[in-house]
This record gives structure tokens, C-alpha cells and sequence, in this order.
């Protein structure tokens, strides 16, 4: 029972996700938390009040001038005596008044009026949450420490495909409990840690892709040890074979542009760390159909640089991480190769390690690397890919003690 204990304000808005809010209460209450909710107007058009009364065991808060329910417990009190707010589905409409400052509804006068962490899993059409206008607001919600949860891409009710699918209730229950079982002593408590891990698969046509042998250890554990030292962890993984850390909120991507896409989606970020061996190149035209063996001999297949995820985001003008760490797979040369590659991508660190087979680093469970802080080279011995996570999580964890010293 991870939430025993716990008290949760739901705001459940009005998108046909709401149905999976059910589930979610479910969830929480499983883990032995317990659920109050607020249902918005548009929100009662896809559940009704009785089926989430049901579930939550609890009266549903509808509106902000209702006697009964101001009489019970005000708006204000209800906004504070949740130990942490969830907004799911949280729509483009909510999202908007949140980033605003509106409060012109129940929902809305409690996200303003609260003092707690607010988590916000949005849903929508797949070009509302495209639309600068959202993008603007998403933007503004992080900015206010608001932390989100998804959304997850693939094909929406309303027939389209693409980013705005409300993250699996499963998926939002990990965040909550991570969320809420962070210590404020721990050495990352508040710190948001984006990392990438695992390869990247570049399809050459439907059945068919360019991969790499990256088995994603090295990020997973890095994604752990980064939950353990309480920070709220954002890992992007490429197409591996292990379980989902538990506590992180882990988002499933295929290639490198959806990498890319997603981590700039995760920002903003207290540290960024790229470990993903993401591929270099595509194939320039992907094939919509198989490609049929012809006998006039192999296809020719042309390639295409990828986006450098993390040259992308070192270098980026808005929301840099603090904190830019990339990691180095040379296969010779290995320092002077990744200390190149740290001065040309501009990121902070680099973790540089020796991937020619003989080392059996990719796919392996140890690693051999060297940490590179600008001429700074600090060699470390052979060790799990487990104890090489955390002792670079405990180095982070130093470096950003130090710099919030230094700025205060
Ligand atoms: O997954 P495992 O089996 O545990 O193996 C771990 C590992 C060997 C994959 C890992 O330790 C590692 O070295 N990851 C980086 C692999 C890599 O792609 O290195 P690179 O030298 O090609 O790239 C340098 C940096 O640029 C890396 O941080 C990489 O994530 C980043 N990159 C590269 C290309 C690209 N298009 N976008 C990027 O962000």
C-alpha cells in the first residue's frame, strides 16, 4: 500500500478520458490513498457524478456557488487539504484558465487557491495540443512548478493520431506516488532529471529498421538511482526489453525525431542526461509498403542525419537544463574523441565510455567510464552499470548543492 495515507484531490475535466479517471480512483485507493473530486461541468457529460461518488467513497464537488457543498468543506479547504492535486483529464480549456490565473469555475478557483504540487495529465485532439496557443500554456503550467504527465501519442477517439492521449491511469498513479513519497531531504527532492535511454529504431519500411545494440541499462539505472535520490524523474525511452522503472514517469518512443519531440516536451529540467545511443541517420523515404526482393539486387537506401538531440537542447535558446550531461560510445580514443564531442554539442559533461565489443559494454551490466567536466577527467574502475548510475547521480547532486550556493 504505497499511498496509505495519502489524500488526493482529483479534478476530473471534460474529454471522453474521464472515463479513465474511474480507473485511476480505483487505482489510488488501491494503494490505500484516498480520493475527493471535483467534477467540472463538461466532465458530468462523459461520467456521471454517481459513478464517481461510487468509486471514491466520497461526495463529488461540482460547484463553486453550491450551498450544500460550501457548507460541507469550502473551496478553499478543499484545495488545501489534499496532500496533492491531479488533474485528469486536464483539457486544453483547464489547462488555458490554469496558466491564466482564471477562476471562474470550481476546478479552476481550486488550482489557483491551492498550496500543494499539482500534477495535470492532459488529453485532447492531437491539434489542440499541438496549437501554439496550448503549447504556449504548457509552457507557462511547468514554469509554475506544475508538473505533466503525458500526453501519450497514438491513435484518439476522434479518429486522428498523434500526441494528446491522457497517460494510462497506471502510468499516473507511478508519478503520484513517486510525487508523494519523495522526502524533501533527499539529495534531488524537487529537482526534475530528464533522461533518454535505450536505441533508437529507424524503419527502412513497415517491417523492417536500423537499430543499434543499446540495451537501455545504463539509462534505466541512471533513471532509478535519480528517483532514489528523490528527484521527480522524466525518462524517454527508445524500444528496450526492460520493465518500466518504478516511480518514474516513462515515456515510449520509437525514433529519434520522436525522441527529440519528447524530451523537449519534458522541459523545463533541473538536469538533462542523454544516454540513448540515438541513430545517427535515417532512411531518407521510409517505404509505406515491404520492400519486395528484386532481382535486379539489393535496394539502394538512402540515409539522413537525424536531429542532435542533445546538441538541440545544449544549444537551445528557452529551457536549457542547468545541467547538460551526454555520454560518449567511442570505440577508440575515448577521451580525446568525447571531449571533443562535449566542446562541438556544448553540453556540461560527458560520460565517456569504450563500446568496441571486446568491452561488452552495450547490452552488458557494467561499465567502465570516465567523467568529463570541462578539462576535469575522473576515471572510474570497472564497476554495475547500477553503482556507475549512482555515484554520477551523487556527482550531480553535488555540483547542483554547490551551484545553488554559489547563487545565493
Ligand atoms: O544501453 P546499454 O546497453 O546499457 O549501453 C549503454 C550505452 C553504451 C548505450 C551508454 O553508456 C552510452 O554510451 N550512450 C551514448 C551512446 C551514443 O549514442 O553515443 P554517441 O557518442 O554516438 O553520442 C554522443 C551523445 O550524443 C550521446 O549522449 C547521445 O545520446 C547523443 N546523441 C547522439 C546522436 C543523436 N542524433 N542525438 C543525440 O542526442
Amino acid at each position: 500500500m504505497r499511498l496509505e495515507g495519502k489524500k488526493i484531490l482529483l479534478i476530473i475535466g471534460g474529454g471522453i478520458a474521464a472515463y479513465k479517471s474511474l480507473e485511476l480512483i480505483r487505482a489510488i485507493r488501491k494503494e490505500g490513498g484516498e480520493v475527493k473530486t471535483i467534477l467540472t461541468k463538461a466532465g458530468t457529460e462523459f461520467v456521471t457524478p454517481l459513478s464517481v461518488a461510487s468509486l471514491s467513497g466520497h461526495h463529488v464537488y461540482q460547484d463553486l456557488f453550491s450551498l450544500t457543498d460550501e457548507t460541507e468543506m469550502g473551496h478553499i479547504e478543499l484545495s488545501r487539504s489534499a496532500d496533492l492535486v491531479v488533474v485528469a483529464p486536464a483539457t486544453a480549456d483547464l489547462m488555458a484558465k490554469a496558466a491564466q490565473g482564471l477562476a471562474n469555475d470550481l476546478a479552476s478557483t481550486t488550482l489557483l487557491a491551492t498550496d500543494k504540487r499539482v500534477l495535470m495529465a492532459p488529453a485532447m485532439n492531437v491539434r489542440m495540443w499541438l496549437h501554439p496557443a496550448t503549447q504556449r500554456n504548457v509552457a507557462c503550467l511547468k514554469q509554475d512548478g506544475i508538473g505533466l504527465i503525458g500526453p501519450d501519442e497514438g491513435a484518439m477517439a476522434c479518429g486522428e493520431f498523434g500526441p494528446g492521449r491522457m497517460a494510462e491511469p497506471l502510468a499516473i498513479l507511478e508519478v503520484v506516488i513517486a510525487t508523494l513519497s519523495a522526502p524533501a531531504s533527499l539529495p534531488l527532492s524537487g529537482k526534475h532529471v530528464v533522461i533518454t535511454s535505450g536505441p533508437t529504431h529507424e524503419p527502412i519500411d513497415p517491417v523492417r529498421y536500423i537499430a543499434n545494440r543499446s540495451s537501455g541499462k545504463q539509462g534505466h539505472a541512471i533513471a532509478r538511482a535519480a528517483a532514489k535520490a528523490g528527484a521527480r524523474v522524466t525518462l524517454i525511452s527508445g524500444p528496450v526489453t526492460l520493465p518500466d522503472p518504478e516511480g518514474v514517469q516513462v515515456i515510449h518512443v520509437e525514433d529519434a525525431r520522436a525522441m527529440l519531440q519528447a524530451v523537449e516536451q519534458a522541459l523545463p529540467a533541473d538536469v538533462a542526461i542523454f544516454c540513448a545511443a540515438v541513430a545517427d541517420w535515417r532512411v531518407a523515404s521510409a517505404g509505406t509498403q515491404k520492400i519486395k526482393k528484386e532481382k535486379a539486387g539489393p535496394p539502394h537506401i538512402e540515409l539522413t542525419e537525424n536531429p542532435d538531440i542533445l546538441a538541440t537542447i545544449a544549444q537551445a535558446k528557452t529551457h536549457r537544463p542547468p545541467l547538460v550531461i551526454g555520454f560518449a560510445a567511442e570505440t577508440e580514443h575515448v577521451l580525446a574523441h568525447a571531449q571533443a564531442k562535449r566542446i562541438k554539442k556544448q553540453c556540461d559533461w560527458i560520460v565517456a565510455n569504450d563500446v568496441s565489443p571486446a568491452s561488452g559494454v552495450m547490452g552488458g551490466d557494467q561499465n567502465t567510464v570516465h567523467l568529463l567536466r570541462g578539462e576535469t577527467v575522473s576515471s572510474w574502475p570497472l564497476m554495475d552499470k547500477t553503482a556507475v548510475a549512482e555515484a554520477l547521480v551523487h556527482e550531480i547532486a553535488l555540483a547542483l548543492k554547490t551551484s545553488s550556493h554559489e547563487n545565493q
